[in-house]
């Protein structure tokens, strides 16, 4: 009994030593902790502007990016349907034969018969073949023809919608 009423307060002061030693480290380190987590969290909202800003920058690149894609896919991939109206309202028709416009011009070169032979002796696929003939007449003129006939302002008038329209139309009449 003696034994363990002189031990109880020795306990007793040590696990009071330990508790006054913990606090005392835990608690400037947990107040530092504290501190640097809310500086960090400060640091943190005032990069996450700057983060916003990088991102909207991001995203109209990105818009920027896809726009030219659409365009240059547009140029690529042009609409026949549209192409057949850009055919009947440059006076194509006048010059040139080419069936799915029921055209019958005779002038310029058939563009349902000629045409794909004519991409071939120049060495071009149908479709830059067809695009420069439009763009620049003059750049291969096919044996019979004469160079100054067909008009050379198609290239600045036609828009690249248009144009690529154009080409989609006579590529797909003329396979
Ligand atoms: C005033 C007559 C005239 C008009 C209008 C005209 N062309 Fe031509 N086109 C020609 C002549 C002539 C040639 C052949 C000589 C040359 O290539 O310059 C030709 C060549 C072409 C060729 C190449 C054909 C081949 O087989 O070599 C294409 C494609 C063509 N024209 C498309 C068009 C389109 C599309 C239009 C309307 C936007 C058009 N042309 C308007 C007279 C015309």
């Amino acid at each position: 009994m003696a034994r363990k009423k002189r031990r109880n307060p020795w306990v007793a002061t040590g696990e009071v030593l330990v508790w006054v030693l913990f606090a005392t480290l835990l608690f400037p380190v947990g107040f530092a902790g504290w501190a640097v987590g809310h500086y960090t969290s400060l640091g943190k909202s005032s990069g996450t502007k700057t983060v916003t800003v990088t991102v909207g920058s991001t995203s109209t690149a990105a818009a920027t990016t896809t726009a030219a894609t659409t365009t240059s896919a547009a140029a690529a991939g042009g609409d026949a349907a549209q192409g057949k109206t850009v055919f009947a309202s440059n006076a194509c028709a006048s010059c040139h034969a080419f069936k799915a416009a029921g055209a019958s011009g005779t002038i310029g070169p058939d563009l349902d018969t000629a045409t794909a032979a004519d991409a071939q002796k120049a060495g071009m696929s149908l479709a830059a073949f067809v695009k420069q003939s439009i763009v620049d007449p003059n750049a291969y003129v096919p044996s019979g023809y004469s160079q100054g006939i067909m008009p050379t302002t198609f290239g600045s008038s036609l828009s690249n919608t248009q144009l690529a329209d154009l080409v989609a139309f006579l590529v797909g009449g003329s396979q």
